[in-house]
């Protein structure tokens, strides 16, 4: 009776066979080639869909660091195919202006290149919804901003009629059109530009009872200082602040009656002012950015101390009258 065990013991032809037996088995035999065809077909395919999902990472990461951040564009076809020719060249003494004007009203939501700011402004570089409009269409956009109660406004924070600068001329906001086009795409940015004059940000007139600043002379603070710095005032922080410093609901706090503001020395409040504060400060109670001098980098110390004047006269007079 023959055993399926093999005994060493046993004969010299018993090893013989053995040793046959197990070339034989060290040979691929049919069923093995099949399974390592399979397994073959198998690395294939996972390096290949590997490959093809590198590709996809790599272009969602790219969108990613050109428009700032995650977004539901992002699988949509390109604003600006490469392979489609431009739009005509912007012209290059418009376009800098715009820059410098946007710079210094429109960055302090949007960025400065109009990435957008959290809880602020949107993204204008990836904006479907600019990009469709005529230049023409955009700039009386501008002109009129879009208030929450507005059915096209998403975040439910307001974009202020011209950025909060009642002062911009249809010329302003033409030129800061030119730099929101260039913004979305950068073919149409000559390569040489001009330098720009240093820019006189015009600054709206104020409105209200506070206007023409009553009791001005009477004031604890400097006069001329308390000017300058209504005007600045009326150029950097009313958008967010509110021509009469009240605040405006979901943008900037209501500073005449801020206890921070009253209880914070001229050197402190300075300080504040260049730094900010982002929302995500431990003190900060909004969730909405107080950008670094308010969002205009142009701003001297000089220019910020004129303001604390005026808004520590905007505070006397408050404590004085109501
Ligand atoms: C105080 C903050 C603030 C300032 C300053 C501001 N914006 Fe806006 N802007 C917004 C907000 C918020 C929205 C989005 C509103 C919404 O939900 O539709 C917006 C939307 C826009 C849009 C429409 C984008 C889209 O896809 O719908 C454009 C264009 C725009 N802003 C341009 C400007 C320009 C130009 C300036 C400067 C003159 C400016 N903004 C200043 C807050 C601001
Ligand atoms: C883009 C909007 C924006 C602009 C522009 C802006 N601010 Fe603010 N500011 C804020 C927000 C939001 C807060 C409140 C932050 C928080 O929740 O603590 C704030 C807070 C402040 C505070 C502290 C108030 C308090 O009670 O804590 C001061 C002072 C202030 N801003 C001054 C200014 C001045 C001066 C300017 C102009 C140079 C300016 N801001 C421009 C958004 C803005």
């Amino acid at each position: 009776m023959k055993t399926s065990t093999f005994n060493p013991i046993d004969s010299a032809l018993n090893y013989r066979d053995v040793a046959k037996a197990s070339v034989v088995l060290r040979q691929p035999r049919g069923r093995e080639v099949k399974a390592m065809l399979v397994l073959v077909v198998v690395f294939v395919v996972v390096g290949l869909l590997g490959v093809s999902a590198w590709g996809s990472i790599l272009k969602v990461s790219t969108r990613v660091s050109q428009t700032g951040g995650w977004s539901a564009d992002m699988d949509l076809p390109a604003l600006f195919p490469a392979d489609q020719p431009p739009e005509p060249e912007l012209d290059g003494a418009t376009f800098v202006v715009g820059k410098q004007l946007f710079g210094a009203t429109c960055a302090s939501c949007h960025g400065m290149s109009g990435l957008g700011v959290a809880n602020l402004g949107k993204n204008l570089v990836i904006s479907r919804w600019m990009k469709a409009q005529s230049d023409l269409q955009l700039v009386e956009f501008i002109k009129r901003g879009r208030g929450v109660e507005d059915p096209l406004n998403t975040t439910k924070v307001p974009m202020p009629p011209r950025g909060g600068n009642a002062a911009f001329t249809d010329v302003h906001i033409t030129q800061i059109t030119a730099y929101l086009r260039g913004l979305q795409d950068p073919r149409r940015v000559p390569a040489i530009l001009p330098t720009p004059a240093p820019l006189v940000l015009p600054a709206a007139l104020p409105t209200g009872p506070m206007a023409s600043l009553p009791g001005i002379d009477d004031s604890e603070y400097d006069a001329s200082s308390i000017r300058e710095g209504q005007k600045l005032f009326m150029a950097s922080c009313v958008s967010c602040h509110g021509p009469d410093a009240r605040g405006i609901a979901k943008l900037g706090k209501d500073l005449v009656k801020s206890p921070f503001f009253n209880a914070t020395d001229d050197e402190k409040m300075l300080a504040f002012m260049k730094s900010g504060r982002p929302a995500s400060d431990p003190a900060n109670t909004t969730k909405v950015d107080m950008p670094p001098k308010g969002g205009n980098p142009a701003l001297s110390e000089e220019g910020l101390g004129s303001i604390i004047a005026y808004l520590r006269y905007m505070h006397e007079q408050d404590k004085k009258h109501g």
